[in-house]
């Protein structure tokens, strides 16, 4: 008997990338055979990073700091997450809870994602403590205004940010 190749499709923005999400996707690879982080175009957000910027930004993390974890990838997608799930036979879509705040929203797409395709399950993974107060509008917004990032986000993502508001003379 084959057993079922478990695919799991990591869905986000990644405008950037940041540690709290190469925590959940490292937590990830661990539970399913292949993760596909899957960058989502979110029409309530005007991301700073295009969408092949972000893209390239999630391979070079992936490549600094996940180097030997070959079930990763990284891919983009248009229109919604349930259709592109069916489309690679994913199993589930993997979403990271940080505070009792997340959950609402959560709860709510999931519900919604579950009664688009049933046999795909929401699965909700804790990163360490140490990432619950990240998220990529703070990475942004301290970049901005010319503040270290370095401690939360990959080496590639503090490069690009730091080129991104370069003070041109
Ligand atoms: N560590 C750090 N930050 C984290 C994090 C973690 N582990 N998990 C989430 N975040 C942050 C993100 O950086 C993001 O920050 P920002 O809002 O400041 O930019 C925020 O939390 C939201 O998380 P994100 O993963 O980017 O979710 P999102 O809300 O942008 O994306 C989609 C949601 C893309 C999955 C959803 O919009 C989607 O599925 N879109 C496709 C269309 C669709 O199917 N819509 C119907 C859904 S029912």
């Amino acid at each position: 008997m084959t057993t079922k190749h478990r695919l799991a499709i990591y869905p986000g923005t990644f405008d950037p990338i940041t540690n709290g999400h190469i925590d959940i996707i490292e937590r990830a690879s661990v539970l399913f055979d292949e993760v596909v982080v899957a960058l989502a175009t979110n029409s309530q957000k005007t991301p700073l990073f295009s969408e092949a910027e972000r893209l390239s930004l999630v391979n070079a993390a992936l490549l600094e700091r996940l180097p030997t974890r070959t079930n990763i990838r990284a891919d983009a997608f248009q229109g919604l997450l349930v259709d592109y799930a069916v489309r690679l036979d994913a199993v589930a879509m993997v979403r990271g809870l940080r505070a009792l705040s997340d959950f609402e929203y959560e709860f709510q797409m999931a519900l919604m994602n579950r009664k688009l395709a049933d046999g795909i399950s929401t699965v909700f993974l804790m990163p360490h403590e140490q990432y619950t107060y990240l998220n990529s509008t703070i990475i942004r917004e301290l970049a901005k205004y010319h503040r270290g990032v370095e401690e939360f986000v990959p080496n590639c993502v503090s490069q690009a940010l730091r080129k991104k508001f370069e003070v041109r003379p």
